[in-house]
C-alpha cells in the first residue's frame, strides 16, 4: 500500500493511493489522527487517539506539539514527561509505530497486517538537515518503507496541481503555497508547466502557527479577566479553551466568548476585534514572508503578483478569518484560493506524488543555507564559508545525490568543522534561523586516528598537514552528510550532521 503521511504539529494525516484517487484516511470515523503522546510516572505511554483519550485522566501528562522539539533535537534529546525523561526519538518511534498500527486496526485504510507500507513523507520546508534525519530514521524504525521525503508546501503543491491544473495558462503560471499549521509557517513559490512542478524558492517561520495565534489569545484572557499569571495546568486547560473557540470563530463572529470554569472564573467576553488585534503581529508576519517571497531576486525579475495563478492557502491556521483578510487586502480577492482539505492538502500532495500514474514531476530545491565557520588570519578571525546555497536544485533520487567537494592542505592537527544552516544570508554571514550543527572532530594526524575525544584534545597549528577532501552529499529530501578524507593516507570518515542538544523541556 502506498501512503503519504503528513506528521503535523497538531494532526496527523494520511492519504492513500487509491486508482487515480487519494482518499484520506479516516481513524475512528475522524480524518485526522492527533499529534499526541502521553504519559505518567510509572512510565507507560500511549500515542495518537489513545494519548487523546487520557488527556484529563488523573496520573496522565501530555506532550503537544512535539514535533515543534525536533528542530532543534538530536538522536539523544530527551523531555519529561509525567516526571520521567525520555529521548525525544523513541516518543517520535513509538508514536509512529503506533500509527502504523492504526493504519491497521483502526481506519478505514483496508492495510493488511503485515503488509508492507510505502510511505511519502514531509517536514518544514524550513526544516533544518537534524530534523530531516531524526523525522526519517523515526519513519523507518517505526516500520515505514520511506520511498520520499518532500517539503510539506511542495507537497500541497502537488495536490493544488491535482485539482486546479487549469487555472495555469501561459500567463500565470505561478502558485504561492501559503501553509499555516500549528507549528510551522511555509511558503513556497512553485513554477507549473505541463507536468512539471518547480519549486522556485521557499521561505518560512519555524515557530509560527495556530499555537501561537493560542497563546497570544490565552496572554489576552489572562490580562482582560484580571487573572494574571497562573500555573502550567491551568494555563494548558486554558489553552485548550481558547484554542477551541478561535477555531470556531468565523467571518461574521462579533464576540470572542471563553470559558474559565477550569480556572474558577466567570466566562470572559471580548469583542472579535481585541483577539484579531493580538494575533495581527503573527499574521503580519507572514504577509511579509509572503511579499520577500515575490521579491526575491531567486523568483526572476519578472514574477509579478499578475502573474501568480493564485496563492493556495493551506494548513489549518489558515481558516482564522485575519489570515484570509489580510491576504486579501494585500493580493486581492481573487488570487486568494483556499484548500478545500486544509488539513490534509500535505498528504494528499503527498500521495499524489507516490502515484506512478499520476503525470506530474515535482523539482525541489535546497531550502536553506547551508556552511561552515572556519578559522581565518591565522586563528585570529572566524569567516563563514557558504557550502551549498539555498535555492540550489536538489536530485530527484537517491542513487544520484547532489555532491560538493572541496579539497586544502590541512593546517591543523585536528579539523573542527563547525557546520551551519540557516535561512538568510546577510552581508556573507548566517541570518535568521540560524542552527549550529554538533561541532564535527576529524583527525588530520594519523597519530590521533583512534582518539574517541578529539573534542577534548588541543588543536595545534601543523606545518606538514595531509591534503583533505570533503565531500558533501545532500540526498532528495534535503539531509547533508559529508565524508572527510586524508590524501594520501586515504583516511576516512562519513558524519550524518546531528545536533546533540540537551533536554528539550
Ligand atoms: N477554523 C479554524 N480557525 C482558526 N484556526 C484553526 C481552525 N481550524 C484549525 N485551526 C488551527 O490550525 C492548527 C492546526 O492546523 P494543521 O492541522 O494544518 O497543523 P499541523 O499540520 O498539525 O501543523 P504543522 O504543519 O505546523 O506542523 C491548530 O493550531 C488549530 O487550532
Ligand atoms: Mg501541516
Amino acid at each position: 500500500m502506498r501512503v503519504g503521511i503528513d506528521f503535523g504539529t497538531t494532526h496527523t494525516v494520511a492519504a492513500v493511493v487509491d486508482r487515480g484517487n487519494y482518499p484520506v484516511v479516516s481513524f475512528d470515523g475522524v480524518d485526522t489522527w492527533p499529534s499526541l503522546v502521553a504519559g505518567n510516572a510509572a512510565g507507560e505511554l500511549r500515542f495518537g487517539a489513545d494519548a487523546a483519550a487520557v488527556r484529563h485522566e488523573p496520573g496522565w501528562s501530555v506532550l503537544r506539539s512535539f514535533k515543534r522539539l525536533l528542530n532543534d533535537a538530536g538522536p539523544q534529546t530527551e523531555v519529561t514527561l509525567a516526571g520521567r525523561g525520555h529521548r525525544l526519538a523513541d516518543l517520535l518511534t513509538g508514536f509512529l509505530a503506533r500509527l502504523r498500527s492504526d493504519l491497521c486496526d483502526r481506519s478505514n485504510a483496508g492495510l493488511a497486517p503485515g503488509e508492507t507500507v510505502e510511505a511519502a513523507i514531509s517536514v518544514p520546508a524550513n526544516a533544518s538537515s537534524a530534523q530531516r534525519f531524526l523525522t526519517l530514521d523515526a519513519f523507518v524504525a517505526a516500520g515505514f518503507h520511506v520511498v520520499a521525503l518532500l517539503n510539506e508546501p511542495s507537497a500541497a503543491s502537488l495536490e493544488y496541481a491535482h485539482r486546479y491544473r487549469s487555472t495555469i495558462t501561459a500567463r500565470r503560471e505561478y502558485v504561492l503555497v501559503y501553509d499555516l499549521g500549528g507549528g510551522t509557517f511555509d511558503a513556497s513559490l512553485l513554477k507549473m508547466t505541463g507536468p512539471a512542478n518547480d519549486v522556485v524558492l521557499s521561505e518560512g517561520i519555524q515557530r509560527l502557527g495556530g499555537d501561537d495565534f493560542d497563546e497570544a489569545i490565552v496572554d489576552l484572557v489572562l490580562a482582560g479577566s484580571g487573572l494574571g499569571e497562573v500555573d502550567d495546568g491551568r494555563r494548558d486547560l486554558l489553552r485548550e479553551e481558547c484554542a477551541a473557540r478561535k477555531e470556531a470563530v468565523g467571518p461574521q463572529t462579533r464576540r470572542f466568548l471563553v470559558d474559565l470554569t477550569a480556572v474558577d472564573r466567570p466566562p470572559f467576553a471580548c469583542g472579535i476585534d481585541d483577539v484579531y488585534a493580538a494575533c495581527a503581529p503573527l499574521v503580519d508576519k507572514t504577509v511579509e514572508i509572503l511579499r520577500r517571497v515575490l521579491r526575491d531576486p531567486a523568483a526572476g525579475d519578472e514574477v509579478t503578483t499578475s502573474e501568480v495563478a493564485g496563492i493556495y492557502v493551506v494548513g489549518g491556521a489558515g481558516s482564522f478569518p485575519p489570515v484570509s483578510r489580510a491576504l486579501r487586502a494585500a493580493f486581492g480577492d481573487k488570487r486568494v484560493k483556499r484548500s478545500p482539505h486544509p488539513f490534509a492538502a500535505t498528504a494528499i500532495g503527498l500521495a499524489v506524488h507516490l502515484d506512478t500514474e499520476a503525470d506530474f514531476e515535482l523539482s525541489e530545491r535546497f531550502s536553506r543555507h547551508f556552511g561552515v565557520f572556519r578559522e581565518a588570519e591565522a586563528g585570529t578571525g572566524v569567516v563563514f564559508d557558504p557550502i551549498v546555497p539555498k535555492d540550489a536544485p536538489l536530485p530527484a533520487d537517491a542513487h544520484s545525490p547532489l555532491v560538493v567537494r572541496r579539497s586544502y592542505r590541512a593546517a591543523h592537527n585536528i579539523g573542527c568543522f563547525r557546520f551551519v544552516e540557516c535561512s538568510r544570508m546577510v552581508d556573507g554571514r548566517p541570518d535568521g534561523d540560524v542552527m549550529p550543527f554538533d561541532p564535527v572532530y576529524f583527525p588530520f594526524d594519523p597519530a590521533l586516528y583512534d582518539r574517541p575525544d578529539l573534542g577534548r584534545h588541543a588543536v595545534g597549528r601543523w606545518t606538514d598537514g595531509p591534503d583533505v577532501e570533503e565531500r558533501y552529499e545532500i540526498a532528495p529530501g534535503g539531509a547533508v552528510q559529508v565524508t572527510l578524507t586524508t590524501q594520501p593516507a586515504g583516511f576516512r570518515r562519513t558524519f550524518r550532521l546531528e545536533r546533540r542538544a540537551a533536554a528539550a523541556s
